[in-house]
């Protein structure tokens, strides 16, 4: 039986650091209300040259040295972003001719908002088990600071920028265990940037629009819920979960999930501090770190998870 497996993870992150005090600077804002409400310390700010791609490309550097894979070892690249360089061609594209990828593999992005690097891994995961490529890179890359409106302290507190990137190989051994993705687009309102280009002109809004609580709401529901679901389905144990690797959008989120499961604050990663929400990049950022920090080790068992726009969300289960 062919799995898919890690081979290697990696991530980058702007140099530029913001920290709340700074924002109370820009927007009638204070460090206290935003840690006690979303446990928020700073987040890191793209400049003008870290492009989405750009910030992909060195996330991805990482992750191919991690796995000791070169690059033209990859035979398919995924991109889960709503930053992109262009509208088209995808980010994943100028990715492949960045890493300088001359095998004609096939490259495409995935929009799933913050669900969007967990997409990408259970669509890799597909391939891999399906034959249809032994070496997926998957990415994770946003530059939101682009699209937050600045004069909005109800979103501009929350967002950073960064990228995450994992290579999966075809294994005998697990792996990726079990997934559970989701999508409810009768949300599609509480969290959105519904502007386009038409006729040469953009229409609509120009920056993210959210109902926060709504979000709030929703977000805790439906994680515990698909966290719950995914062990389940997979006659996992809770207690087996060496690290819960969240989506990083908000502390109270993720307590609220992490209680649901019954694992303790110890067995979070948790990044949202220094990260803030950096959507489709924040959960490999947070796999990363946790990698890098020596917390999370070889043959542990780890659960995904998270939700964003759209509302689309899930979890996989997996051993790293
Ligand atoms: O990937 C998924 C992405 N999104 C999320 O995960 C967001 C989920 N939602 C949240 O995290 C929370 O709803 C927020 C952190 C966004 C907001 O927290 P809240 O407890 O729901 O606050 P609120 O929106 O109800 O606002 C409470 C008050 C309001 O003032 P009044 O009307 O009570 O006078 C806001 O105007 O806080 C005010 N407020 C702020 N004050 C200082 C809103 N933003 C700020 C701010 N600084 N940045």
């Amino acid at each position: 039986m062919t799995y898919s497996r890690i081979l290697g993870v990696g991530s980058f992150l702007p140099e530029k650091r913001m920290t709340n005090d700074d924002l109370a600077k820009v927007v009638e804002t204070s460090d206290e209300w935003i840690f006690q409400r979303t446990g928020i310390k700073a987040r890191h700010i793209a400049d003008d040259f870290d492009t989405t791609s750009n910030l992909a490309v060195k996330a991805a550097r990482r992750a191919l040295q991690q796995a000791d894979t070169a690059p033209n070892e990859i035979d398919l690249i995924i991109v889960g972003t709503v930053t992109g360089d262009y509208a088209f061609p995808s980010t994943a594209c100028l990715v492949q001719q960045k890493l300088g990828i001359t095998n004609n593999c096939p490259a495409f992005d995935i929009q799933a908002a913050c669900a969007g690097f967990m997409y990408a891994m259970v669509m890799a995961d597909a391939y891999i088990r399906g034959g249809l490529a032994k070496k997926v890179l998957i990415i994770g890359a946003e530059t939101l600071s682009r699209i937050v409106n600045w004069q909005d302290r109800n979103t501009c507190v929350l967002f950073g920028d960064g990228a995450g990137a994992a290579v999966l190989g075809a294994s005998d051994e697990p792996g990726i265990l079990h997934s559970k993705m989701c999508a409810d687009g009768e949300f599609a309102s509480v969290l959105h940037m519904d502007g386009r280009m038409n006729n040469g002109e953009w229409n609509g809004a120009k920056f993210i629009n959210m109902d926060g609580q709504a979000v709030f709401k929703f977000a805790v529901k439906a994680l515990s819920e698909v966290a719950k679901d995914t062990i389940t389905e997979a006659n996992f144990p809770a207690e087996k979960i060496d690290w819960l690797v969240p989506h990083q959008a908000n502390s109270r989120i993720i307590d609220a999930t992490a209680k649901h499961l019954g694992l303790p604050r110890e067995k979070v990663i948790l990044t949202v501090a220094e990260h803030a929400n950096t959507s489709a990049a924040s959960i490999p950022l947070a796999l990363d770190e946790g990698i890098r920090e020596g917390k999370i080790k070889r043959g542990q068992h780890l659960l995904l998870e998270g939700i964003g726009g759209g509302f689309a969300w899930g979890a996989v289960l997996l051993r790293y």
